[in-house]
Formats: C-alpha cells, structure tokens, sequence
C-alpha cells in the first residue's frame, strides 16, 4: 500500500484566541495541512475549551486554505453533538473509545452526518479496544499524553505503541491515518513517524514563538523519512 504523506495538524488550542483565525492561517501558510480543534467539556477531562461555533467561525479559512477540520471530541456522550459538530463544517470527527457506549454506531452516525470518522484512546487504555473499530474509521489517533491540557511532555512507551497500532492498521483494506496527539516537538517527530504515524498533531511546537518558523522545523525535523519514502519510491 502506497503510504500516504505526513500532514501537520496545529492544535489551536495553543494558540492565542484573541488572533485565532491569523494564527490558523499563519500554520497553514507555513505548510500545515489539517488544524486540529481540542473540544473539552469539564467532564471527561478536567478542561473547558470550545464547542461547534468555533469550527463554524473557521469556515471562511477553511474554504480559503483549503485545510482539514480535525475534530476531537474529548467529551462524555459524544452522540449528542455529532450532528452539530457535522453542520458546523467538521471534516474530521474523532472520538474517545472511552465515552462511547456503542462505539461502532457512534462512528457510523459520524460518517452518515458527513464528517469522517475517527478513533482514539486514552493512553493507559489497552490498543486491543481499537481492534474490532479500525475496519468503520479513517483516522485511528493515539493519545501520547493524558488529554486535557496542550503542553505537556511526550509519554515514554508511545513510540511501541504507534508500531503496535501501524502493525493493526497494516493488517485492513483500506488505508487509515495513524494520528499522534500530545507532546510533539521538532526531536521526537521523526521517530513517531518512523514508528508509522502519517499525522501529527501539535500545539505548543507551533504556537509558542514564530508560527512559520515552528511549522518549518518539525516539517525539517521529518524531512529524513520522507526522502527516504522518495528514494524506495524511485
Ligand atoms: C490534549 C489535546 C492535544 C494538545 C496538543 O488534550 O488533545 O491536542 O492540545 O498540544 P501539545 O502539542 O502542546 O501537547
Ligand atoms: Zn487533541
């Protein structure tokens, strides 16, 4: 299977919401290819951020930039907001294998909405709860930090269990996105993505100081592998 190009997917909730849409720009601009938009409800974790009318306010960019609206959905009873999220203009819906009761018919009432649909997982639950999931989604994200907060350090053991996941999603049919979330920076990007990630997220690498500068670094921070993909290639 051809492997698909490595996209960069700036967390926003780094960034500074007063300049919300210039920021997004700005990492699309510089290279980045989806945004990513951390909705937190004080529930499941420990953190309020923002709900379906900022997915909405992105849409002229969204149309502009041509960028992929990458929704996570850290929430209890995810069904419930789907639609809306949907509507709003989400292009991507990934959701906590924790919060749903019925997982599969969540992610079937996330593709019928419009959206496409994705998994993840807290980073202390078993990957096995994936494994009847990953024929329904096109994104299978791993958590390499516990969700809540943007900022926080790279878990040790998250790069075995990204080569635990490509080794799962090697074995479908059709080709799904190995999403990495939580603590990526410009030193271990390479090696989440040697280990078979094909998007990364990240907040703080690129919101923290000069966005363009931040997004170029982790894209040269992965360059070795995707020269080596050209070279196998050719
Ligand atoms: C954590 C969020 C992450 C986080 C990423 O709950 O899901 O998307 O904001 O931010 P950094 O890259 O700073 O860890
Ligand atoms: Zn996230």
């Amino acid at each position: 299977m051809v492997k698909p190009e490595v996209k960069l997917s700036p967390s926003i909730l780094a960034a500074d919401f007063a300049h919300l849409e210039t920021q997004a720009k700005e990492a699309l601009d510089a290279g980045a290819e989806w945004l990513h938009i951390d909705v937190m409800d004080g529930h499941f974790v420990p953190n309020i951020t923002m709900g379906p009318l900022v997915v909405k306010a992105l849409q002229p960019l969204r149309r502009k930039a041509g960028a992929v609206l990458d929704v996570h959905l850290m929430i209890a009873c995810p069904d419930q907001y789907i639609d809306a999220f949907a509507a709003a203009g989400s292009d991507i819906i990934t959701v906590h294998v924790e919060t749903c009761p019925n997982p599969e018919a969540t992610l079937k009432h996330i593709r019928q909405s419009g959206a496409r649909p994705g998994i993840t997982l807290n980073p202390d639950t078993p990957l096995k709860t994936l494994a009847p999931l990953l024929p329904h989604v096109d994104v299978a994200m791993l958590m390499t930090v516990f969700p809540g907060f943007a900022g926080q350090v790279y878990l040790p053991g998250s790069n075995s269990r990204i080569r635990a996941l490509r080794s799962m999603l090697d074995e479908l049919p059709q080709s799904v996105h190995l999403e990495v979330d939580g603590g990526v920076k410009p030193h271990n990007a390479l090696h989440a993505v040697e280990a078979g990630a094909t998007v990364l997220v990240a907040g703080s690498a690129v919101f923290r100081g000069n966005i363009g500068a931040n997004v170029a670094a982790l894209r040269a921070a992965i360059a070795p592998v995707a020269q080596q993909d050209r070279a196998t290639a050719s």
